[in-house]
């Protein structure tokens, strides 16, 4: 799923009275941010700069992330959310991204810092989409007792829970859930402290009842060893100004990211799933494959399989197999 021409024409406007410079430093500090502060409950996106500059560089890729993740949950089931409630919502790219694969009637945007909300606000207002256009921005602390006061087909929180202290995590991911009509998606970026989030908040949904959709084939033990995290990758294409910013060379970006989502009522879940880049070689492929029973396993697909290897040979990190 691409990320929607219009929103990057709009990023790219915001930012025009900014110096390329001045951007360039405003996205260093929020790295540095980021890689320092985070996890800490601390507000890392407060002024008006940081925001519009998040919007430019972060919003392609987070979209990317969600939009992947659903991809990938449409693959095993045939949801029709109505309802979107997108938790610590930022500039929205969790709800575009939702937006483009669902027929949303109402979105609601839960969010802290009012420069996030401003610039996510001008985006959706702008908006042909009538979810978008109509979207409620709430200004709320997650951290804050909101439970069972959205109630929502679909609920996001992307790239938020990260940034939270790791008791304040837990008690926003109950909420959450008590706000699930349906479907609950998480996703974190996709590094070990990302993935173990995403461990800890699988084995406590899983213990409060909730059903397992995705990535995971199955609701048992999850074997990835401590040392090992479990993400996948989308690449994003990088605008014009994203590349003079980041002074990257290549005009795009390969995003890693770690996710789970989990379903009110029992659902399907794929029986396997592809969890490395598949390594091609003549007549064959290597695929290391998580499996439904038998944990995670190394799998050599062959010509003489037929069917099967002509699927392996197109298939990528993250498919179901
Ligand atoms: C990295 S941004 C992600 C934004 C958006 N979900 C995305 O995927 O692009 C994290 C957002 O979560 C918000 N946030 C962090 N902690 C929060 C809290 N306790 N309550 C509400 N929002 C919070 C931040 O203000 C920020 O806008």
């Amino acid at each position: 799923m691409e990320f929607p021409v219009e929103l990057r024409i709009m990023s790219e406007r915001m930012v025009e009275g900014i110096s390329s410079s001045d951007m360039t430093e405003s996205a260093k500090e929020l790295s540095r941010k980021y890689m320092q502060e985070s996890g800490t409950g601390k507000p890392l996106l407060t002024k008006d700069k940081e925001a519009l500059v998040y919007s430019l560089m972060r919003m392609p890729a987070t979209f990317g992330a969600v939009a992947a993740a659903l991809r990938q949950i449409c693959e095993v089931s045939d949801f029709v959310p109505r309802s979107l409630l997108d938790a610590g919502a930022g500039t929205g790219a969790g709800s575009w991204a939702a937006n483009s694969f669902f027929n949303l009637d109402k979105i609601t945007c839960l969010e802290r810092e009012g420069a996030m909300e401003n610039v996510g606000k001008a985006f959706m207002r702008e908006s042909d989409e009538p979810a978008l256009n109509s979207a409620e921005w709430i200004h709320t602390d997650l951290s804050e007792n909101f439970g069972g006061k959205y109630p929502s087909d679909l609920v996001i929180a992307s790239y938020v829970l990260n940034e939270m202290s790791m008791e304040d995590r837990m008690k926003t991911v109950e909420k959450l859930w008590e706000n699930t009509k349906q479907v609950l998606l998480i996703v974190e970026p996709g590094t070990p402290v990302g993935f173990k989030n995403i461990r800890e908040i699988r084995d406590y949904l899983l213990k409060q009842g909730a059903y397992m959709m995705a990535p995971c084939p199955h609701s048992a033990y999850c074997h990835i060893k401590e040392y090992d995290w479990c993400h996948f990758t989308c690449r994003v294409q990088r605008g014009k100004l994203h590349r003079l910013v980041k002074a990257a060379d290549v005009p795009y970006e390969d995003e890693k990211f770690s996710y789970v989502a989990f379903c009110r009522m029992e659902c399907q879940t794929s029986n396997t799933r592809i969890m490395r880049h598949p390594v091609i070689e003549k007549g064959r492929v290597r695929l290391t494959l998580c499996t439904e029973d038998i944990g995670i396993i190394e799998e050599t697909v062959t010509k003489k399989d037929g069917e099967q290897y002509k699927k392996a040979k197109k298939s990528a990190c993250g498919d179901a197999f």
